[in-house]
Order: structure tokens, then sequence, then C-alpha cells
């Protein structure tokens, strides 16, 4: 099995709109290939990894959208009614009213409770749930820390008892570098890049979860090989180009510009890029994932991801 998908619990973040979505869904599409039970769980239930993966909406319970794969998204209510089920007495349970106004009242009280049952149900699922794996779409640089962190600050405050006890065990799964890992998604801009760099660091000294892989997402591809950029040189020249544009009888102009733009884009990226490899530590090599020009279908692009992931990672 290969490194990444040998973990069974991945949390999927980093800078907003990089695709955190999309590589977390290729992620658990490529594991349930492999026949591995897989559960995708979607943290800020937005439905995005619907989209994603082109199946109906997604629930707390989880369901199988297919061969080996399952999709649940969270729900902290209903996490706490678990929970409540799971380790409270009843008549305290039944003494507590409404779980969404003790929700409420609890998470004003403690801020990071919301977190935290985030992160104990996830770690349950990965311990109770009988999956092979469990990939987390979880949120964006902004929070993912704290979320991640959640067990640790949670069990420093409560010195003993049941919920020491509980956030302990949480704590030794996330901090388990064969069980457990945050794949960083990035794409080839300075701004995602600087990001990148900077989570990966929170992450390593402010919580106990392993960075387990940076993916580079959306790279763009070398337009032009050996020579070719010679003759694209000679070709966009005044005179070659209108005498194209008259053989053609439409202006060639636009194309060469944009043909332009993505070589400069292009060669950026590649700057980029190469600040992300020095800034990380030797052991994290950046997987690169291209940009997907298929369609529109964000399903399609998953697929396509996917494929690019697998054979990044020699599957
Ligand atoms: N490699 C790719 N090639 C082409 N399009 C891509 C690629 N990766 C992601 N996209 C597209 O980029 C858009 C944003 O992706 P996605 O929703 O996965 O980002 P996100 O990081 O989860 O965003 P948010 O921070 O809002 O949750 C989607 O339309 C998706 O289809
Ligand atoms: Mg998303």
């Amino acid at each position: 099995m290969p490194g990444l998908l040998s973990r069974r619990l991945l949390f999927v973040t980093g800078k907003g709109g990089v695709g955190k979505t999309t590589i977390a869904a290729a992620l658990a599409k490529l594991s349930a290939s492999l026949g591995r039970r897989t559960l995708l769980c979607e943290v800020d239930a937005r439905g995005d990894v619907a989209t994603c993966l082109g199946s109906g909406p997604s629930g707390y319970r989880p369901a199988e959208v297919a061969s080996s794969l399952w999709v649940m998204s969270m729900d902290t209510e209903a996490a706490l009614r678990d929970y409540i089920r799971l380790f409270v007495r009843v008549p305290l349970a039944a003494r507590l009213g409404p779980v969404a106004s003790a929700l409420d009242f609890i998470s004003t009280a403690a801020p990071g409770v919301t977190e935290i049952l985030v992160m104990g149900k996830v770690c349950w699922e990965v311990r109770e749930g009988g999956w092979d794996v469990v990939v987390v779409d979880a949120p964006a640089s902004g929070h993912v820390v704290s979320q991640l962190a959640s067990p640790t600050s949670m069990g420093e405050l409560v010195g003993v008892g049941m919920i020491r006890q509980q956030t302990d065990w949480m704590v030794e799964m996330l901090s388990d570098t064969r069980r457990t890992g945050a794949v960083v998604v990035t794409t080839p801009d300075e701004m995602a890049v600087q990001e990148t760099l900077e989570l990966v660091g929170r992450i390593g000294s402010e919580t106990v979860v392993p960075v387990a892989s940076v993916v580079a997402n959306r790279v763009l591809p070398e337009l032009f090989g050996r020579g070719e950029e010679e003759v694209f040189g000679s070709l966009s020249e005044t005179g070659p180009a209108s005498r194209l544009s008259g053989a053609l009888g439409s202006d060639v102009a636009p194309l060469f510009d944009a043909a332009r733009l993505a070589v400069q884009l292009r060669r950026s990226s590649v700057s980029h890029l190469s600040r992300l490899r020095t800034g990380l530590p030797g052991s994290l090599a950046p997987l690169n994932v291209p940009n997907v020009f298929v369609s529109d279908r964000p399903s399609c692009v998953t697929d396509d991801v996917s494929t690019a992931l697998a054979a990044e990672l020699g599957i």
C-alpha cells in the first residue's frame, strides 16, 4: 500500500479555494478503487463533496455512494447527541434538555467544544467504524490548526477524569505517523505557497498531527517543447502572423496572446513550486497534480485528479 493511503486517517486542508475538496474526494475515490472501505467526511457540510463526486447530498449517517466509498457530512449537534448516548449517564442526558440549546450553551461557555466534537466523531469512526481509511475534507488554513489541536488543548485544560481519558486516546491516534496525517493542498502561486509553508510549520509546532504530504494542485503543463518556442516566436512576428490571419480569414493575434500568457503563467508557477520545494522539510516532496481542462463538471475533474494522484503515488 503506497505510503499516503496506508494511513487510516487523513485530514485534507490548505488555503481557501485551492482544491481541498477535490483532492479529498480524489484520494477517497483512489482508496476505494483499491478495494479499501473508505469514508469521506465533509466537515463544513456545504455539499461540496457531493458536487465533487457527482453524488446526492450527504447526511450525518455515512451513505455508500460507490463501491467501497461512503460519504458523511459533519453535524455537531448530532455528534453531541452521539456523545451523550455513548458516554453520559442517562439521567444527566435527560436533564440536559434539548441538545441544540445545550450545545449552544456549552460552546459559548467553552470555545473549542464544537471542534472537539468534530475530532471526537472522526477519531471514533476510525476506531469503531470499521473503515480502512477515513479522509476528512477539513477546514481551511485559518481554522484547521485549532481543529487538529483541540484534543490536546482540551486534555491540557481537563487534567483528569472521563474527558481526559477520552482526549488521551484521540491524541495517541492523531500523533501516530503510521495511522494519521495531514495533506496540505496548494496551488503554484505566491500567496498559496506562502500560506502553505506557514501552515505546514504551524501544524508541526501547534498540533500533534504529522504532515503526511503536500499536494501542488492545478500545475500548468509546459506548453512548448524544445525548439517549439522558437517556431512560436517566428510565427507570432508581424509578417507571418498577418499572413496566417489572411490565410485563415480571422485574426490569430488573440491566440498568440493567450499562448504567451500561458507560457508566462507556467514560468511563474515553476518558480513558486521551487520555493515550495525548498521551503518544505526534505521529507515532504510535493505531489504534483495538473490543472485539468476536461470540462466544467467538477466530478470529471475529480476523476482526472484521482488518476493523476495515482500516478504520483506510483499506484
Ligand atoms: N486540478 C484541477 N484542475 C482543474 N480544476 C480544478 C482542479 N482542482 C480543483 N479544481 C476546481 O477548482 C474549484 C475549487 O475546488 P475545490 O472546491 O476542491 O476547492 P476548495 O479548496 O475545497 O475550496 P473551499 O476553500 O471553498 O472549500 C472547483 O471548481 C474544482 O472543480
Ligand atoms: Mg472545499
